[in-house]
């Protein structure tokens, strides 16, 4: 975010803190239990908000450079993306036309992609390169380049469309609203520190709400993350995204100081949410994704945890984002996941409706889009 911005935050969580209050909605809110549990809601979910919508997938420093490529899989399916020669960004379906194997593995470096099957090789930009004994597979009416998907970076952050008919103005424009608050993230310099993928027992937006309040930072977190975090926050609304800002311990010691000397970051944890359900954790230097995404039935979901930071003039990570990495990921797996399975149990079990606390304004702000969106 800009400087008068970070500064507005900034002022705004101190007063939160000074006064022991945080922002708050309207009323509580009070969210059916099926919402969480019934298949035919969970399918049109899946649907509108995942296939037919775009996703945030990672950060444009992941594939910086001309010639590089990143693999991931998006609702299932298997994608590639890739940075040609040109520095012109593309993603495909990572699927050889031949039979289907994959064409790419990991992350790296690569003039093309192979597949490591029969051998079909193919330019960054989808075509068909190369493939042994061409004549025998002539003449076929098939395509023969890679399926192409809508892809941009714009503000550093990677849409995808994983279906083609989305189209690229469509994913192109996806977080137009929220592109102010990216302003000054290095996210285009900013490179993997570590990812990690979660199966958890519970619905996607349970999961994805874990990063939505900070109700549960004295109880759930007392011993790891509270000593440093208070659960004071500030939340916006940019369109369809949200902000919710939360101050490390000691924010209103700033007031002992000329504003000009405050830092040009908020000395708080800065959490955007891109509709659906992908949280980008922001901080000078470095930053978190979280992408949630439906799993196989109503009560599971997948989740991608990745942490990204700017690397040394020689290129490494440094320790203090790897240190940042572990430690926010070692609080998720092992406190965040674990309640949302048990509330998702819970919910299963008594089939009563979830309430959300007026202080729990940016879970209620997810719960109105998410039911306005829904056809
Ligand atoms: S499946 Fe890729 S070359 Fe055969
Ligand atoms: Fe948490």
């Amino acid at each position: 975010m800009n400087r008068e911005s970070a500064l507005a935050v900034t002022r705004r969580l101190i007063e939160h803190v000074v006064a022991d209050t945080t922002d708050l909605a309207e009323a509580p809110w009070v969210e059916p239990a099926e919402n969480y549990l019934d298949p035919e809601v969970w399918e049109r979910e899946r649907e509108q908000f995942f296939f037919e919508s775009p996703q945030a997938i990672g950060f444009a420093g992941d594939i910086a450079n001309p010639g590089t490529f990143i693999t991931t899989e998006v609702m299932g399916k298997p994608v590639v993306v890739t940075r040609d020669k040109e520095g012109a960004l593309r993603a495909f379906l990572n699927v050889c036309t031949h039979r289907g194997a994959r064409v790419a593995e990991g992350c790296g470096k690569a003039a093309r992609l192979v597949c490591r099957f029969h051998g079909w090789n193919y330019e960054l930009d989808g075509r068909l390169a190369g493939r042994g004994r061409s004549q025998d597979f002539e003449p076929v009416p098939l395509p023969t380049g890679l399926q192409q998907l809508p892809v941009s970076d714009r503000g550093g952050v990677i849409m995808l469309g994983v279906r083609p008919e989305m189209g690229q103005l469509r994913v192109e424009h996806a977080i137009d609203d929220i592109l102010p608050a990216f302003e000054g993230y290095e996210f285009a310099k900013m490179q993997l520190v570590g990812s990690d993928r979660f199966e958890v027992d519970a619905n996607w937006k349970l999961v994805t709400n874990l990063s939505h309040e900070g109700y549960h930072f004295a109880t759930l977190h007392r011993d790891s993350l509270a000593p440093m975090m208070t659960g004071h926050g500030a939340a916006d609304e940019f369109g369809l995204h949200t902000r919710w800002a939360f101050p490390f311990r000691g924010i209103e010691n700033l007031r002992d100081k000329d504003e000009s000397e405050w830092p040009s970051y908020p000395y708080a944890a800065v959490n955007h949410t891109l509709f659906p359900g992908t949280v980008i954790v922001a901080n000078e230097g470095n930053a978190q994704m979280i992408r949630v995404e439906p799993g196989d039935e109503p009560g599971k979901s997948v989740v991608y945890f990745s942490s990204v930071g700017v690397p040394s003039v020689d290129g490494e990570v440094s320790d203090a984002d790897r240190g940042t990495y572990e430690f926010g990921r070692n609080i998720f797996e092992r406190e965040d996941l674990p309640a949302a399975a048990e509330c998702q149990h819970g919910i299963a079990a008594r089939e009563q409706p979830v309430v959300i606390g007026r202080n729990e304004v940016v879970v209620q702000m997810w719960h109105r889009r998410w039911r306005d969106k829904l056809d």
